[in-house]
Parts: structure tokens; sequence; C-alpha cells
């Protein structure tokens, strides 16, 4: 039995439709705890009432960056994790963190990276002019954003789409994406090789 932790920063869609496959399928796998560095991230009552976890490790205690990872590493290794998974955690990460969970910390994007690492992926999308949009799943690195790529989701991007039409759009695809690329790692199908995931689909 693999443990998860997730981090989550707000709304936790995604935390969600992890905990919902991961019950529905059956997963070899438990989420041991959701972590937030927001003491009201709405995710974080999900989580409870499906009898999992919770911890808040708030940003705002510490006086650094380091002395933050520090603490939150702390607390997600009490859960001992083989993976940890990102789902909306909006806080940028110490290379020693990262490092920490190298291999083993996964991050779900919404554009089709290397397009639009940051914030605001679905305006970028709809002022470029580009026909499709999505989301990616890829390994953590200490480059923001960047990391050995998972898999990815596209969807089109149509005439009139606002940014938020476009979001939920793509909102949907992640909700697929996300849980499908977990099970991957939770079954040992994925293997890093210069830069590059290799997923065994036997
Ligand atoms: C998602 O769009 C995800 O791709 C990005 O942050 C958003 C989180 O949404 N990293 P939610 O909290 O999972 O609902």
């Amino acid at each position: 039995m693999k443990n998860i932790v997730i981090l989550i920063s707000g709304r936790g869609s995604n935390m969600e439709a992890v905990v919902r496959a991961a019950q529905a399928e059956q997963w070899p796998a438990r989420i041991a705890a959701v972590i937030s560095n927001k003491a009201d991230a709405k995710g974080l009552e999900f989580a409870a009432k499906h009898g999992i976890a919770t911890a808040v490790v708030s940003h705002k205690d510490f006086p650094s960056r380091e002395a933050f990872d520090d603490a939150l590493q702390e607390t997600i290794d009490t859960f001992q994790p083989d993976l940890v998974v990102l789902a909306g955690f909006m806080r940028i990460l110490t290379p020693g963190f990262v490092e920490h969970y190298a291999g083993r910390m996964l991050n779900i994007h919404p554009s089709l990276l290397p397009l639009f690492p940051g914030l605001h992926t679905h305006e970028q999308a709809i002022a470029s002019g580009l026909a499709t949009h999505g989301a990616t799943v890829h390994f953590v690195t200490a480059d923001l954003d960047h990391g050995p790529m998972v898999d990815q989701a596209t969807v089109p991007v149509l005439p009139g789409d606002t940014p938020e039409v476009l979001a939920a759009r793509v909102l949907e695809q992640e909700h697929e994406l996300y849980p499908r690329a977990i099970r991957w790692f939770i079954e040992d199908r994925l293997r890093i090789e210069d830069g590059k995931v290799h997923v065994d689909h036997t």
C-alpha cells in the first residue's frame, strides 16, 4: 500500500478527483493526508469529510521560504509519503525541498508545457490565438512548472472563449488526466530517463 500526500491551497477539485478515483478504482494506495498552506482552503473540508487526515502549515508563520519548506517537509514526512501530489499548491518551492522529493513529487499545470509556465495560462492561450490548449502532469524539479512530463490533455480554444470558460474546459480534462497519471506512478509504470518519462503500457 503506497502513501500519497496531497498539497493544496484552495478549491481542491483535483485533489477531490484523485480521492474519488483512488476509492472507485481501489488503488493499492491510500491518501494519507491533505495538507494546505491556507487554513481556509475549501478542499480541506472535503478531505476531512472523507476521513482523510488534514494539516495546515501556514507560510505566514515562517520568516523565510526555507523555514516554511522545512516545516512543511517535516509535516509531510510524518505521513511517510511514497508520492507527494501538488494539486493547486500555490507556493514556489525551494531547491532543497524539491530535491528531497525528487522522482516522487508530481504537479498539474493548466497549460501545454513548455508553453505558459506560471500564472494566467488561460488568458495567455486566448491572447496567443492558439487553437489548442490543455494541461500537463509533470515531475517537479527546481525549475518552476518544468520537469519531466508524464502526460498531457488537450482542449480546443473556441471563438468567444473567456479565460473562465476555457479554464472550466481544461479543468474537466485535468480531473481525468491527473488521477490517471498518479495511478501510473502508484503502479510503478513510470520511469524517468534522460529527463523524459517513459510509461509502461504493457
Ligand atoms: C488547477 O487548474 C491546476 O492545474 C492548477 O491549479 C488549479 C487548481 O485547482 N495547478 P483545484 O484546486 O484543483 O480545483
